[in-house]
């Protein structure tokens, strides 16, 4: 009896440890629970159960030959359980977070034996975003850009920046669902590999940085004070930013309307010395030019 009781004890030790086994399942899944048993034997009565309540989600009397699963009386379980009637284990499909935490299994029969699994749900991981931080390129004694990483709407997670292999930074979420961002600041030359990574207990979602495509988005507040100054008239802004050639191709389609091209190139700033761009802007995209910037 003692022998028997203590033999009990260091299998549920060894197999389930004190808390049960611990099963991590990902949100939309479908998740088993073994009983162990090849077949169910003729005088077992099998009673699964969920939560601290104890509900009965399924119950089996092989005598009688009943096979019934139940749901608990907020209906979470609707159409999710599926017993087998061969081996008595209990499938939960498309679990949800709602199905976390713990079940239990109980065979009565010849013996009683009792098994504890305790589910975690996490949910699926979206790809982090990476955008940039800069309020203003004329700031632009820095040599670098600010950068933030962040995941909407997120728990049970950490969001890391990784430089090349080696982590940088991270910060962690538990139990509340909330949005997380994190800063990076690399300089427009760098060319080393960084990567956002949102992980969490069982997978991970990576973002990589592009520095050439999002550090470059001064670009488009340039052109913004371009047409601001324009549409004021001022012409010295227009001036001073002396590094832009603005062509300009109109033709005429009959005496009332002419369509104009007008073709912006800029080089040689400090920020954008690898790449010179074209922006093409159709006239009737309602962008104000200066009148006199543009006189033939
Ligand atoms: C279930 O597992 C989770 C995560 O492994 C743990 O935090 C929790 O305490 C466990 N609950 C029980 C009742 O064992
Ligand atoms: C249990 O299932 C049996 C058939 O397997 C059915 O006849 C019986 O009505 C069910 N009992 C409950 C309480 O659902
Ligand atoms: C198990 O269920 C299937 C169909 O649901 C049935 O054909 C089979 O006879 C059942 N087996 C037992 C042992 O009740
Ligand atoms: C899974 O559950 C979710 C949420 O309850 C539901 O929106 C979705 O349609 C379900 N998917 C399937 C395949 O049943
Ligand atoms: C955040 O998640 C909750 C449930 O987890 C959902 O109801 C809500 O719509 C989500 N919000 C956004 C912005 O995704
Ligand atoms: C983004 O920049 C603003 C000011 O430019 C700052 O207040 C904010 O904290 C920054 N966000 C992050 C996530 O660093
Ligand atoms: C620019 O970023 C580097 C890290 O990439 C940092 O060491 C340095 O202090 C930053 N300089 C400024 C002016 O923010
Ligand atoms: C992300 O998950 C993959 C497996 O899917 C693993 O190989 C990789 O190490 C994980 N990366 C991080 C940063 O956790």
């Amino acid at each position: 009896m003692c022998h028997r009781l203590v033999l009990f004890c260091l299998c549920c030790w060894s197999l389930t440890g004190v808390f049960g086994d611990s099963v991590s399942v990902m949100e939309g899944d479908s998740v088993t629970l073994n009983t162990d048993r090849t077949e169910i034997r003729e005088q077992d009565d099998i009673t699964w159960t969920f939560g601290a309540e104890n509900s009965i989600i399924a119950k089996i009397k092989k005598k009688k030959q009943t096979f019934n699963t139940s749901d608990v009386p907020d209906g979470r379980f609707r159409d999710r359980l599926k017993l087998d009637n061969q081996t008595g284990s209990l499938t939960i499909t498309n679990i949800t977070t709602e199905h976390d935490g713990v079940y239990k299994l109980e065979i009565s029969g010849a013996d009683l034996t009792t098994k504890i699994f305790n589910i975690s749900v996490y949910a699926r991981l979206s790809v982090p975003v990476i955008r940039s931080n800069s309020s203003q390129c004329s700031s632009s004694s820095s040599s670098n850009c600010s950068l933030v990483c962040s995941a909407v709407n997120v728990s049970h997670v950490t969001l890391s920046w990784y430089k090349g292999n080696s982590l940088l930074s991270s910060i962690s979420v538990s139990d509340l669902s909330i949005s997380l961002s994190l800063p990076l600041e690399v300089e427009y030359q760098d060319k080393n590999t960084y990567s956002c990574v949102l992980n969490n207990p069982i997978s991970n979602q990576t973002q990589h940085l592009d520095i050439t495509h999002l550090c470059h988005t001064c670009a488009v507040s340039l052109i913004a004070l371009i047409s601001a100054a324009a549409a004021v008239g001022s012409l010295l802004i227009v001036a001073a930013v002396g590094i832009f050639c603005i062509c300009r191709k109109c033709r005429k389609i009959d005496e009332e309307v002419e369509t104009c091209e007008v073709e912006i190139t800029y080089a040689e700033t400090t920020f954008y010395k690898r790449n010179a761009q074209k922006w093409k802007v159709k006239e009737e995209s309602h962008v104000e030019y200066a009148p006199i910037a543009f006189r033939r």
